[in-house]
């Protein structure tokens, strides 16, 4: 399929597989969250989908939960990113002794899930797990391994259900590959497209 931006997108994983998988990760956070009130961080852009559905779901499950975000960026030039990640906008919560489930889309080097991680225990929080909606773990430069993963995926540069190329696709209800000459991408400078 091409579309307007002249993109050619193949669709990995269908809408119904999606909700499957989410809801089958949903299941285990609620079994190991059952009874606690939840501090439930996303991280800014990427993960908005995921961790609207995400919440919805553990809504039904009668975890009780507190919402915020975080958005951190890594920078770089070209296709090279410099390897560090700088904070953009912290969580506005006091989150000492609480449970917190840190949210992403994807764990790709691992850069941003360590640095976020590592900023969060700073608060001396009662425990700190990890949900990544997607793992590329042949790709990981810094060591981390995520508590919830939602869908392993091989080397290959996907857009949609909330991830994007250029700011663009993050509204496709489910994962494409993207295929495309151009050579950055927007969240994430690091990573050429094939
Ligand atoms: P990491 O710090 O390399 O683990 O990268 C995490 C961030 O890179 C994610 O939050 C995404 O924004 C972005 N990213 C990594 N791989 C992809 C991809 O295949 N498509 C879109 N964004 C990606
Ligand atoms: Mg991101």
């Amino acid at each position: 399929m091409s579309d307007a931006h002249n993109a050619i997108l193949e669709p990995l994983i269908n809408e119904t597989d999606l909700h499957a998988g989410i809801s089958q990760l949903v299941d285990r956070i609620a079994d190991d969250f059952d009874g606690d009130e939840l501090y439930v961080i996303g991280l800014l852009r990427g993960s908005f989908m995921f961790t609207a559905d995400l919440v919805r779901l553990l809504y039904r499950r009668d975890v009780r939960l507190v919402i915020d975000f975080m958005t951190v960026a890594s920078y770089g030039s070209g296709t090279e990113s410099s390897g560090e990640v700088n904070m953009m906008r912290d969580v506005h919560l006091d989150l000492t002794d609480k449970p917190v489930l840190l949210v992403d889309d994807i764990l790709d080097t691992g850069r941003t899930l360590s640095f976020a991680s590592q900023h969060l225990s700073e608060f001396k929080l009662a425990s700190l797990k990890t949900c990544v909606f997607l793992d590329k773990p042949s790709r990981r430069v810094v060591p981390f391994e995520a508590d919830y993963v939602g869908f392993t995926v091989p080397d290959l540069f996907v857009v949609g259900y909330g991830l994007d190329f250029d700011g663009r696709y993050r509204e496709l209800p489910h994962l494409s590959v993207i295929q495309t000459p151009r050579s950055t991408g927007s969240d994430h400078p690091d990573h050429t497209p094939p």
